[in-house]
């Protein structure tokens, strides 16, 4: 099995169980994500907006109840199905695509944003996914990516993980063990699998973007360890960055 077969695999598998707050989540904590959203896109509606990865819709939901037009992209027919599921849940239209974030089968100079969610970890090229990112921009159009170092190999965050792991192989299902099988072969061959702010820059300027910000989501992290329940709160202990380039 290639690398996208054996990431496509996993992600069909893992489901089953991913939802990542996208019909759990309450109407404070979406709304605290929107305003985040609207103002990295500022405040216009009517965008043309592409997700790629979408997962079970998170973002793409969201944009779509902004009054955007989304297009939003999976490699996993049963993420696409589970976001299928919840864009009815929410009453909202969305054009979902099976597709590749390395191979868009989109038009040249399309969107107006291009947005991804824990997407660029999981890349084996990620200057390849940026450029085509870029290819489906408009002039002046925005890339919008959020991503954390999940897979930190500091000995805090691994206690962090350990600890997190355990509680969802006892409370949840065994994903952490099957998580590891998969990736732990593929992870030297995904180079933001360690995510470090100064790496992901210098892939964006190599796909040619001369404008990229990234910054700490500090205030959407901290609401989110005050859920309460202890994942949250050791899920969010590791900062997750929003990184923005314009074409
Ligand atoms: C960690 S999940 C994030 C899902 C969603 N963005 C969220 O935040 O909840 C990663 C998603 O990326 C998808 N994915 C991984 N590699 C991909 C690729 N090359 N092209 C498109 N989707 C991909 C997986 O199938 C999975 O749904």
């Amino acid at each position: 099995m290639n690398t996208k077969d054996v990431i496509r695999n996993y992600w069909d598998y893992r489901s089953e169980s991913y939802n990542n707050g996208v019909i759990d989540q309450s109407e404070e904590e979406r709304n605290s994500w929107k305003n985040m959203l609207s103002e990295s896109m500022g405040g216009k509606r009517g965008l043309k907006v592409l997700d790629v990865g979408t997962g079970p819709g998170f973002l793409a939901l969201m944009c779509a109840e902004m009054g955007n037009e989304v297009t939003a992209i999976d490699l996993s027919d049963n993420m696409l199905k589970k976001a299928k599921e919840n864009a009815l849940i929410r009453g909202v239209s969305i054009d979902f695509r099976q597709g590749d974030a390395e191979n868009l089968e989109l038009p040249d100079d399309y969107f107006d944003v291009v947005m991804n969610k824990y997407l660029l970890w999981t890349l084996p090229d990620p200057v390849k996914a940026l450029m085509e990112w870029r290819r489906v921009l408009k002039g002046g159009g925005m890339i919008i990516a959020i991503d954390g170092n999940w897979h930190d190999t500091g000995l805090v965050s691994r206690m962090i993980r350990a600890t997190s792991d355990l509680i969802r192989i006892i409370t949840e299902d065994k994903y952490p063990y099957i998580f590891r099988k998969q990736y732990d072969p593929l992870k030297k061959s995904l180079p933001l699998f360690s995510l470090k702010p100064e790496k992901v820059i210098h892939y964006f300027n190599e796909a040619g973007f001369d404008t990229v910000s990234i910054e700490k989501m500090d205030k959407l992290c901290s609401s989110a360890r005050k859920k309460g329940k202890i994942l949250d709160k050791l899920d969010f202990s590791n900062p997750i960055y929003l990184i923005k380039a314009t074409k």
